[in-house]
């Protein structure tokens, strides 16, 4: 089953909020026995918003978690906190919280651990720079980013786990990786777990694309065996685009099976 995630990132206010996952439920409610569909408000919103999506099968996300389980941390949100709200899956590494806030592959695999200790899933997210791909540096970059994120993460969990491929350059930007382009890093990502793990949690692990993934691209890139779903910030905020993109991953799905 493929699996799209809107990440609202530090957007939408209290009413806004609400409003969106209303329209997300009455758009995507309909998708989620072929699909798996999660958002990811802002922290302040999680409880509204796990109340708006009520019992309609759309999964509660946030966007970052600590990794110490509670006490002297000003800020931070422990993963108790996020399983009191409700949420179910839990973003780590994004390519904004490791190039804007400086997390570390250390930090990033800390929060890895302690989500799927708690019986979380999380997000994995990896990608490169345009610096990093110009250099001819993509494979190496992503290969490390997931080799370091799963340090310790057992065969066992791995069924929590999903990783999206975000190259950093198509994020916010409006550039999109072609489809070749995202399935080429796809395949070294799954030929990875495959060497990590076992072929049984290679094929079965979902790989998402994120990138300024709109409606219209969403098609393309699904038809792509080697991606199986997306993870989505702008378009997320626009709910007739992000039933679209739901759409487009479960139309995707069916034609793979048959
Ligand atoms: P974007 O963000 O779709 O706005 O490029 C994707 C992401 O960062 O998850």
């Amino acid at each position: 089953m493929p699996f799209v995630g809107g990440n609202w990132k530090m957007n939408t206010d209290l009413a806004s909020s609400v409003e969106l996952a209303d329209d997300i439920v009455a758009g995507c409610a309909a998708f989620v026995d072929r699909c798996d569909v999660a958002v990811f408000p802002p922290f302040p919103y999680l409880q509204v918003v796990g109340r708006t999506l009520g019992h309609h099968g759309i999964l509660l996300g946030a966007q970052d978690v600590c990794h110490m389980p509670a006490g002297a941390y000003t800020g931070e949100v422990s993963v108790d906190m996020l399983l009191d709200l409700n949420v179910k899956v839990v973003l780590v590494g994004h390519s904004e919280r490791r190039h804007v806030i400086g997390e570390t592959d250390d930090l990033i695999n800390a929060k890895v651990l302690a989500v799927l200790d708690a019986g979380l899933d999380v997000v994995l997210c990896v990608g490169e720079t345009l610096e990093q791909r110009e250099s001819g540096r993509t494979k190496e970059v992503n290969v490390h980013q997931l080799m370091a994120g799963l340090r310790a993460v057992t065969p066992d969990s791995m069924e929590q786990v999903t990783i999206a491929y975000e190259p950093v350059w198509a994020i916010g930007t409006g550039r999109t990786a072609g489809p070749d382009q995202a399935a080429e890093v796809h395949r070294v990502l799954r030929a990875s777990i495959g060497d990590l793990y076992d072929d049984d949690i290679s094929e079965s692990i979902r790989l998402q694309y994120g990138g300024s993934v709109k409606a219209k691209d969403a098609a393309g890139l699904f038809a792509r065996p080697e991606i199986d779903g997306g993870l989505i910030g702008g378009a997320s905020l626009d709910p007739e685009q992000f039933k679209a993109i739901v759409a487009a991953a479960v139309d995707a799905a069916s034609q793979e099976q048959e």
